[in-house]
Formats: C-alpha cells, sequence, structure tokens
C-alpha cells in the first residue's frame, strides 16, 4: 500500500513555504528546508535504496495485502509451512518481481494462480519471480508463494549480545511446552514470510495460524472464528489497516487469552477490543501490569487522536529481549514487563504503526514519540513530566548524542533515537504550548495515518501547522551537532 498524494502535499507545502506562507507566522528564507524530501531512487535501481538497509524491498512494487497461511505442528522448533498469496500492483513497469525471503524453500509459485517461474537468491535475500507478462501501473495481481522448512537467520548487533530478528523458537527445557513468536523489527520479517520487507511498503493482513490442540496462536488484527480439525486448530486475524510488514505480530504458546471491556477510543468513537495473550502459569502480578491498558488508551488518544486499529493489547513472551510495537498485540519479554514499557509500545501503535517511518533513518520518528509518551503517561497520573525529561536530558549530557536522522545501522536505537528524539517533540510543546502541541499531534497523526513521513516531511508539516517557532524548535534538536538546552514545560 503506498499514498502516491504523500509527497505531492509535501511538495505542496513546500512550495507553499518558499512562497513565504506557513499557516500560521511569516517564513524567512533561511529556514527553508533544504534536504530533499525522500532519497533519490533512481528508476533503473532495483530495491529501495534504503539508506540504511540499501538491499531491501524492490522499487514500484506495491503489495497492498498478504494472505498468510502457516501450520506449525511442533511449537517451539524452528519449523513452519504453508503459504501467502500477495496482492500486487506497481508504480513501474515490473518484469521481475523481486521478494525479500531468506532461509525457507519454496515448492511452488503461481501467479494469478497459474505456475510462474521463480529463482531463489540466497545471497541476495530474494525471491524472484517471472510473471507471464510485466506487471504494469494500474494493473492487479496475485502472487502466490508456497514454502516451509526453517526461517533465515539475521542478526541485530545493536543490542549489547546479538538479537536474531524474525521467527522466535522457544523450547522448555522438558521438551514439552514451546512457543514461537515474530520479533521482526528492522528487516526480520522476511526469515518466515516472502515480503516487500521495508516499512514504505504498508500492506494490509490476513493470518492463518494452525497450531495443536492445545495451543493457542495471535497475531496482529482482529480475531475470527476458530476452527478444529484433526488435532489442530486454526485461527484467523484481519488487520485492516496498513501496517509496514516488521511490525507484524504472530504468537504460538500455551495462552490464556484475557478479555477487557471494549474501549470507544477508535476512529469516529468505534470501540477497539481488549485481550491480552499471557502463557499459562502467568503470576498475577506480571498480569496486573495490564490492568490499566484502558486507561493508558483514552489518555494517549486525547493527545495523538483516535487509536487508529480493531484491537488492542499485549502478548508476553519468555526470553529477555527487546519488547516491540507489534501491531494490535505488542510482544513484551520479562525484563520489560513494566507499566513504562506497556506504555511506550502502545504509543508506537500511532508512532511507528500507523504513521510509519519512510527509511529506517527516520525511525526516530518511531521511537521519540513512542518515548514521549512516558512523559504524557507521568503526567497523567499526577507526576513530574519535567523531571522525566530532565533525566533524559543527564543520559544525553553523560552519554553524548547525535543528529537525529540515522547513517548507520548501530544508531536505529541508540539513546539519541530514543531521548533525544523525545527531547525534540518537548521541545515543540516548550515552543508552543500545550493547546497548540496537541492540535499538532491530532493533525499529525490523522493526516499521515496508514502512510509514512520522511524527516523532511515532518518538518514541512511541523512548519505548517506549528508556524516557523515550532519548526525550528525541532529542527534544533533534528540537526544540532551538539546537544541543545534542555526545554521547559511548565508545570500542569
Ligand atoms: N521498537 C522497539 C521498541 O519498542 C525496539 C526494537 C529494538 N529492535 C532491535 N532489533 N534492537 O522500542
Ligand atoms: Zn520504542
Amino acid at each position: 500500500m503506498r499514498r502516491k498524494e504523500q509527497p505531492r502535499l509535501a511538495l505542496l507545502l513546500l512550495g507553499l513555504l518558499s512562497l513565504g506562507w506557513t499557516g500560521a507566522q511569516p517564513s524567512s528564507p533561511s529556514t527553508v528546508p533544504t534536504l530533499p524530501l525522500r532519497p533519490e531512487v533512481s528508476p533503473a535501481a532495483d530495491t529501495l535504496g534504503d539508506p540504511i538497509f540499501p538491499g531491501l524491498g524492490q522499487a514500484g512494487l506495491d503489495v497492498r495485502h498478504y494472505d498468510v497461511s502457516l501450520t506449525v505442528e511442533r511449537p517451539g522448533t524452528p519449523e513452519l509451512y504453508g503459504s501467502v498469496t500477495l496482492t500486487l500492483s506497481s508504480t513501474r513497469p515490473l518484469a521481475e518481481i523481486r521478494l525479500d525471503f531468506l532461509g525457507l524453500a519454496v515448492s511452488a509459485v503461481r501467479w494469478n494462480n497459474r505456475a510462474a517461474p521463480y529463482r531463489v537468491d540466497a545471497a541476495a535475500q530474494k525471491l524472484s519471480v517471472t510473471p507471464p507478462a510485466p506487471l504494469l501501473p494500474g494493473q492487479e495481481a496475485r502472487l502466490t508463494v508456497v514454502y516451509g522448512g526453517r526461517p533465515g537467520v539475521i542478526l541485530d548487533p545493536g543490542f549489547g549480545t546479538p538479537v536474531q530478528l524474525g521467527w522466535q523458537s522457544v523450547l522448555a527445557a522438558d521438551g514439552r511446552v514451546g512457543a514461537n513468536f515474530t520479533l521482526s523489527e528492522p528487516h526480520g520479517t522476511h526469515t518466515f514470510l516472502p515480503s516487500n520487507d521495508h516499512p514504505s511498503d504498508k500492506a494490509t493482513f490476513t493470518t492463518r495460524l494452525t497450531v495443536p490442540q492445545g495451543f493457542t496462536a495471535a497475531a496482529s488484527g482482529v480475531e475470527g472464528p476458530v476452527t478444529e480439525r484433526g488435532g489442530t486448530r486454526t485461527f484467523v486475524f484481519t488487520q485492516a489497516q496498513p501496517i509496514p510488514t516488521y511490525v507484524l505480530g504472530l504468537h504460538v504458546n500455551r495462552f490464556e487469552r484475557v478479555t477487557a471491556p471494549a474501549v470507544p477510543v477508535g476512529v469516529g468513537g468505534a470501540t477497539v477490543a481488549r485481550r491480552d495473550y499471557f502463557p499459562v502459569g502467568t503470576p498475577p502480578n506480571v498480569r496486573a501490569v495490564y490492568d490499566r491498558t484502558g486507561e493508558a488508551l483514552r489518555v494517549l488518544s486525547e493527545w495523538f487522536g483516535p487509536y487508529p486499529f480493531g484491537a488492542c493489547g499485549v502478548a508476553l513472551v519468555t526470553p529477555r529481549l527487546p519488547a516491540l510495537e507489534t501491531a494490535t498485540l505488542s510482544t513484551i519479554p520479562p525484563n520489560l514487563n513494566t507499566e513504562r514499557t506497556a506504555v511506550h509500545e502502545l504509543a508506537h501503535q500511532w508512532f511507528g504503526n500507523d504513521v510509519s517511518p519512510a527509511t529506517w533513518a527516520d525511525v526516530w520518528l518511531n521511537e521519540g514519540f513512542a518515548t514521549y509518551s512516558d512523559v504524557l503517561w507521568t503526567e497523567a497520573q499526577g507526576g513530574d513530566g519535567q523531571a522525566v525529561a530532565a533525566r533524559w536530558y543527564d543520559t544525553l549530557v553523560r552519554g553524548g548524542s547525535r543528529p537525529l536522522v540515522a547513517t548507520r545501522e548501530e544508531q536505529l536505537f541508540d539513546r539519541s533515537a530514543y531521548q533525544r528524539g523525545a527531547l525534540a517533540v518537548h521541545a515543540l510543546r516548550a515552543a508552543v504550548g500545550d493547546a497548540a502541541f496537541r492540535a499538532f499531534l491530532r493533525a499529525y497523526t490523522a493526516r499521515f495515518s496508514g502512510g509514512t513521513v520522511s524527516t523532511p516531511e515532518f518538518l514541512a508539516f511541523a512548519r505548517a501547522q506549528t508556524g516557523e517557532r515550532g519548526e525550528a524548535a525541532l529542527r534544533l534538536w533534528v540537526e544540532s551537532p551538539t546537544l541543545p538546552p534542555l526545554p521547559v514545560v511548565a508545570g500542569r
């Protein structure tokens, strides 16, 4: 799914800016953005040309929907098998479709239900399919891949000890209780799903997971009816709003699915289903962390605008890992089973999942806003948000920081992405005041809902909404090689 109107609107904004129109304040030519709105990708380039992961994706390919059916016969072992049907369109003629894919074995490929030639290039992590005729703009096609085996292995170097991304397999010591789940950010999804594995190509998902009796499957989206057959159970989930591939959450475990009252904070007052997945035996004090999710939904939606999806909750996992904002169903490890993490991952449902980074260089837009939710939640509890911001500032003074647009993989989830990113948001609030800050947040999520945003587009939008003052405050935190002064928001 792609929003083709977006760059045009941003260009229009830039055009208006250069004509001296800012919506709120007079402009000065010296603050007109100079960065290109999006990195240039030459039409001949085959990938999406991401500045951090240049090999990911295919330029011009637009996956609109993934219809995924996977079977896990022995939870806890890595093996899986099944198929995916991608609904494709394109923005340029494509004589070959090149999906990101690593590790699994392909047994059949069909193009609009007819067998199609394909080839797997493990070194390039691509599955290439040749359609009978090039896919042209305006056309739609269905590409089916039947596959199975062991998912590929991709490591993330940036988390102290390397973390394996993508499909996770957890086998308990007694060998009986096993679990599988996905933890893919930034580029692990193609270890278990052939995909255009880049956040700029968002898509909707239907996910069917078949597991042995006694196990429960969970996935991003709203759950449909469960079917039982021959000792297996098949669960189905519909993710009706487009999300980036890295936040597709899949879980298999001996779970208890615990529901709570729906919360009417969705778009147009729609209710949001509440369900959490706790591994059988999860103690009450661990579950209690999620007693206040409904309240957090209300507090955050007051600031951010309507909650973008139809369901909200968590799935708990047992290995020590980073947490992840898997869509509608945050994945929380035991080392991060805290209210702060729960609120942080909840905030990502707006910032990251609904409004997504145009490239991996822009991931601070995810982590900065999600981290900032700590200030908003603290204040909603009657606490001192400014003190939270001051602690972040101390961390940056001691540890150092960098301009916010990432240039290397190791920076994606560093303290600058989180704490300096959050202080950029705090600086905007300090510059424009609470009312304009709230109006900005709601306009921003509404404008980019379902789409993607780059850092220059974000700054241009901030300027159009909050004027030169708001944009300058943000730009200082985005670009300054040194640490700007701590912004102060008067106590509430
Ligand atoms: N987005 C996750 C969060 O909630 C962090 C993911 C870190 N991923 C990684 N591969 N280190 O903050
Ligand atoms: Zn985060």
